[in-house]
């Protein structure tokens, strides 16, 4: 297994289901293991006892009709039952994944023919080929049964991996891997044999199920060994002897409720591994509770706002603890205002995009504050009505949008679920004129409605994204990165698109992305989020000319000038990890400013100037940052120090 593929097992929490279904394995495993030394086998014999004993002192679990004592035929009757399933559950994954790597990974004729076999021996009724193979045998053996069940259920373990060799083959860490020397015996290896994991487990406890529940079959209908005592047996004996109709719960019932426990446990342990294994499903425990809202600060009363965001805090839960992504963020978007939200990778600009929309998912919670658009509250509308809402007055372009492009799906019919999904069924006409005009918009031309996604460039699929997101002019259009991955020119291109779909459609953009350069050409006005606050807000402009918080500085001065006079001044430190914030301000460790008491409070939102909002210690009492010097050292890059003497 590969090292990732063991940190990811125990970075990941154990869950009840895991637990459960494990303790009752491990329990009937504990009871097969040890149970036999601990019974005495001579009491399971035919006529060993007085028969048709109800429970008591002497006989636990009583006796049978033909003279055996129910407890003791019971406990020697657990590990043959196990043996079988693990025997055909060994088998079934072993020949699964051998001919599923071969088929998927090497194609061509080997493919063919493991797929021709595959398909044949599936189309076999597994139950009928055993009673015909067992009642052929003049005494009947359940390993060989087992054995037989491993070869039978082997296709379906074989077509899971082979469907998932040819997913992640393609995928592109593959393909980086592939580029970075990897051969392609250590692509297959490496890259994916621990995506398989989790499909060999889960094919492995559907083979010991198959294992187990066959065999029980066949002993159910008398074809079982009647040397070897076995769950299935007994319950045929009981079923001969009439127990039921005579009452005799004790013995028909002790091995029914032993099966059930294997069953059920067999059933949590495969749903607990997958969530133990597979760390893109979300573990969860409790819903987090709303907590009260905090902040009294909006710096700007709303009136007749497009959007206003007010005390947005989102976490995601992870195994590791709870990662606070957005933290009691608050602003307020004018009716055709562009604003642009800058921040470095991981300050929550994506978290907080998805949870305006409301569409956090687990592990990620909203948990707490506002989204109001046109008075309403989107964080509370009925689910329905948001649906409503959403594109047709309020549009989201994902981040790696070009990429949310159904694959598989024309454009043009992408385009068409989404005018039916809020308009209904239009004539045919009005839908191609709504979806030209769409497309127009963007610079496209409407014959590109008949290509696949993947017939387009990435500039291309950006403007599709585009399109369908102002398709029902929206009144606000959040844009997260519409530009990341593409080159200079078609940037420039997409960011002067988005432009002009603006000032036709007077919505207001929230603009999110890193490019401090590209994010002030467009927008009217800025936010910074760091760690998830929102440290400063304001006018392009206002904050260009004099930033108010020192990140907002740094950012400003790592940008380069056209006339190169400026040195590039990087940030120093690192980004935080929000797992483990520093106290006080979390800037704090790279601030050139930071004071005491920056270590241990956290800064309020404040406006110190008119329109301006800052989350800073070194306001009120001032209108601007104190001086900074740049010390140059012998590179392009500087460093910030501050100007001690007129310092803080
Ligand atoms: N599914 C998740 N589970 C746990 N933590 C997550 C999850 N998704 C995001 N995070 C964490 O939330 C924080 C914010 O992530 P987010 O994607 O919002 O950042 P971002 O500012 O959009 O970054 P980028 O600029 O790289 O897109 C990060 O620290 C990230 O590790
Ligand atoms: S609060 Fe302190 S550490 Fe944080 S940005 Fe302001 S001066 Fe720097
Ligand atoms: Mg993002």
């Amino acid at each position: 297994m590969a090292s990732s593929q063991v940190s990811r097992l125990r970075s990941t929490r154990l869950n009840p289901s895991l637990i459960f279904g494990a303790a009752l394995i491990g329990f009937m495993v504990l009871v097969a293991v040890i149970g036999p030394s601990l019974v005495n086998e001579k009491l399971a014999r035919v006529g060993a006892v007085e028969p048709n004993l109800p429970p008591s002192a002497e006989y636990t679990f009583g006796t049978d009709s033909q003279g055996r004592e129910v407890f003791t035929t019971l406990i020697l009757a657990v590990p043959p039952t196990l043996r079988i399933g693990l025997i055909a559950g060994v088998i079934s994954v072993i020949l699964g994944l051998v001919l599923g790597l071969i088929a998927g990974f090497f194609g061509g004729w080997a493919d063919w023919v493991i797929r021709t076999f595959s398909d044949v021996l599936m189309a076999v009724p597994a139950l009928a080929f055993m009673i015909l193979i067992v009642a052929r045998m003049q005494r009947p053996d359940i390993t060989v049964v087992a054995v037989v069940v491993g070869f039978l259920t082997w296709p379906g373990t074989a077509r899971g991996i082979r469907s998932m060799v040819l997913s992640i083959r393609e995928r592109s860490y593959t393909a980086i891997a592939r580029a970075n020397g990897e051969s392609e015996v250590e692509v297959l290896f490496r890259e994916i044999m621990p995506n398989l994991l989790p499909i060999m487990l889960a094919s492995f406890i559907g083979a010991v199920t198959m294992g187990i529940y066959t065999v029980m079959g066949l002993e159910v209908l008398g074809l079982g060994s009647n040397v070897i005592p076995s769950l299935g047996m007994m319950i045929f004996w009981s079923q001969r002897f009439s127990a039921v109709l005579r009452g005799m719960y004790w013995w028909w019932g002790p091995p029914i409720i032993a099966i059930a426990l294997i069953f059920i446990g067999l059933y949590f342990l495969s749903f607990g591994l997958d969530r133990f294994i597979n760390p893109a499903i979300p573990v969860r425990r409790s819903r987090p509770r709303q907590p009260r809202n905090r902040s009294p600060v909006s710096v700007s009363a709303a009136p007749n706002a497009a959007l206003e965001v007010k005390n947005l805090s989102v976490i995601y839960e992870t195994p590791a603890g709870v990662v606070k992504a957005v933290d009691d963020v608050s602003f307020t978007l004018g009716p055709g205002e562009r604003m642009g939200l800058i921040g470095e990778s991981g300050s929550g600009k994506t978290t907080m995009a998805t949870a305006i929309m409301r569409l956090s998912r687990p592990p990620a919670y909203i948990v707490g504050g506002q989204v109001l658009l046109g008075g309403q509250d989107l964080l509370n509308l009925p689910d329905r009505e948001l649906s409503r809402l959403r594109l047709k007055e309020i549009a989201l372009m994902p981040q790696a949008a070009m990429n949310s492009l159904n694959p598989v799906v024309r454009i043009g019919a992408q385009f068409e679920d989404a005018i039916a999904t809020h308009l209904g069924r239009l004539p045919r006409k009005q839908v191609d004129d709504m979806i030209t005009q769409a497309l127009t918009k963007v610079g496209l031309k409407r014959e590109m409605a008949r290509r696949f996604p993947h017939q387009l460039s990435g500039g291309m699929k950006q403007r599709v994204a585009m399109a369908i997101a102002t398709l029902l002019h929206p009144k606000v259009i959040i844009a997260d990165e519409p530009t990341s991955a593409l080159d200079v020119v078609v940037q420039q291109q997409v960011m002067h698109t988005l432009g002009r779909l603006q000032e036709e459609l007077g919505a207001a953009v929230l603009l999110i992305g890193h490019d401090m350069g590209l994010i002030t050409q467009f927008a009217d006005s800025v936010g910074v989020l760091y760690a998830g606050k929102l440290v400063e807000r304001g006018n392009v402009q206002e904050v260009l000319d004099n930033p108010l918080h020192p990140y907002t500085r740094m950012l400003i001065d790592s940008l380069p000038t056209l006339d190169g006079k400026r040195a590039l001044v990087g940030i120093p430190g690192l980004p935080p990890e929000l797992l483990k914030l520093p106290a006080g301000c979390a800037f704090h460790p790279r601030c050139p400013f930071a004071m005491d008491r920056c270590r241990v409070e956290t800064p309020a939102a404040q406006s110190p100037l008119a329109g301006r909002q800052v989350a800073c210690h070194l306001y009120p009492g001032r209108d601007g940052l104190p001086p900074l010097e740049v010390q140059i050292d012998t590179g392009s890059q500087a460093a910030l120090a501050v100007d001690k003497q007129a310092g803080a």
